[in-house]
């Protein structure tokens, strides 16, 4: 792995340890570097009733806008098994919100399978904060 994502790598695997996984037993880690140097991080938080489930991209955008900031300039995720899980579509979306169309999103196993992937790559011909102006 690239030495620059170690930081960005541990973050995400510690927060995997805290996902809260017990129905898909899939755990996720997602890190969010940020244009201050800042990292945050967040897992997947299940819930009984399937669809209030919040995904580890979720977490960590929401870490991120509580710490202060507002751009995301690197991400990983990183999943279990032998294929990178890449973001889900919603994710996608929320990680445009902070995120510009250079923007790196970074998929990796544990074991440093990794596909990366531009934030124009993951969602083109996306809508985005900016298609709101001018109101
Ligand atoms: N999950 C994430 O945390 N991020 C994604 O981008 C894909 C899916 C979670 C949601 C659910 O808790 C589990 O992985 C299986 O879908």
């Amino acid at each position: 792995m690239d030495p620059a994502l170690e930081d960005l790598f541990e973050a995400a695997r510690a927060a995997q340890e805290r996902a809260y996984s017990p129905y898909s037993h899939y755990p996720v880690g997602a890190a969010v570097r940020t244009a201050s140097g800042e990292i945050f991080s967040g897992c997947n938080v299940e819930n009984a009733a399937f669809p209030l489930g919040t995904c580890a991209e979720a977490g960590a955008l929401a870490a991120m806008v509580h710490g202060g900031a507002r751009t995301a300039t690197e991400i990983l995720v990183v999943t279990n098994g032998t294929t990178p899980g890449t973001p889900c579509g919603a994710c996608r979306q929320r990680i445009r919100e902070f995120a510009g169309p250079e923007t790196l999103i970074h998929s990796t196993t544990v074991d440093g399978n990794m596909v990366t992937m531009t934030m124009q790559q993951l969602l083109p011909m996306s809508f985005g904060p900016e298609d709101l102006e001018p109101r």
